[in-house]
């Protein structure tokens, strides 16, 4: 049993939890994950490792309350635990040094971009990070994002902070500049802004880095429930992933196998 020792509110429908973890805290990397079951029998939900505490022992989740399953874990107050918290799970990102990174976090995308950016600029890259959301309450991490990058660029769809518009906005203005033109980007939020942002920075020639959420369910590469099709290959993004070459993804195949269960969800979220 993993107990909660907090439970805030970030942004609608966007919880941050800190979870007492003792064996996942010291051993986590930046963009590794864990599979979280409130109780016995539950839909297992895949989480990004948002941030841990080695010497606390605590690991810190970010979880958009968007089905049942989600709803049910973000219920938890502090002082409940959750059945079972499982990992680290997946590849850490490949940290190297780049020189100048762009990090581009869309919406919820932003918590799971959040280690990778830091991991980055620990690393001695120079990170400009863009954030977008559709308003401002859906803006997060921002000042967290600041303490160690160079510059944060805000975007919002309605214009209520920052530039009014999509991150990729901020993006066309930063490969254009010499000054500023990144040497690699690191995308993670909806698949249609990580598909955008790939194929803006596909004609640049700048690497591309997108972090993918397919539907998982053992996240050790057992049931294949998270294939994704990358280079033509098949590829799990539980054990291979969840990162890959942006430029490499079939992000038409994404979409397709993020939506076939949207009925059965839909009936879940209804039935709660
Ligand atoms: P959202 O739909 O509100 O979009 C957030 C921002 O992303 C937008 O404001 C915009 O700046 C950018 N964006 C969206 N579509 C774009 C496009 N076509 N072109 C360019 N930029 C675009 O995001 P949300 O509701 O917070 O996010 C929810 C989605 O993010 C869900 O689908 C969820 O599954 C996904 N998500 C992905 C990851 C991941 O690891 N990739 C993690 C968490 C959530
Ligand atoms: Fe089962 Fe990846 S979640 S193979």
């Amino acid at each position: 049993m993993y107990e909660v020792l907090s439970n805030d509110t970030l942004a609608p429908n966007l919880h941050r939890m800190v979870v007492r973890a003792p064996r996942i805290a010291p051993a986590r990397k930046a963009g590794q994950f864990v599979i979280v079951r409130c109780e016995a029998g539950d839909e297992r939900i895949p989480l990004t490792i948002g941030d841990a505490d080695p010497a606390a022992g605590t690991i810190t989740l970010f979880i958009q309350a968007i089905g049942a399953s989600t709803k049910k874990i973000v219920a938890v107050p502090p002082g409940g635990f959750l059945r079972d918290v499982a990992g680290p799970l997946g590849m850490a990102t490949e940290i190297e040094r780049w020189g100048r990174v762009a990090c581009i976090g869309g919406g919820v995308g932003t918590a799971v971009l959040f280690p990778m950016a830091r991991a980055l600029a620990e690393e001695g890259n120079e990170v400009t990070t863009i954030i977008g959301g559709r308003a401002e309450p859906y803006i997060i991490l921002a000042d967290e994002l600041a303490a160690f990058s160079k510059e944060v660029r805000v975007t919002t769809e309605d214009g209520s902070l920052g530039r009014k518009g999509f991150v990729t906005a901020e993006l066309k203005e930063m490969l254009d500049d010499p000054e500023r033109a990144p040497q690699a980007v690191f995308a993670v939020g909806p698949v249609p802004m990580m598909r955008a942002v790939a194929e803006m920075t596909r004609p640049y020639g700048v690497k591309t880095i997108v972090s993918l959420n397919p539907i998982m369910i053992d996240g050790t590469g057992m049931c294949g429930g998270c294939r994704v099709v990358v280079d033509g290959e098949a590829r799990f993004a539980c054990v291979d992933g969840p990162e890959f070459d942006g430029h490499a993804v079939d992000f038409a195949s994404l979409t397709d196998r993020l939506t076939m269960y949207r009925d059965h969800e839909e009936q879940c979220r209804l039935a709660v």
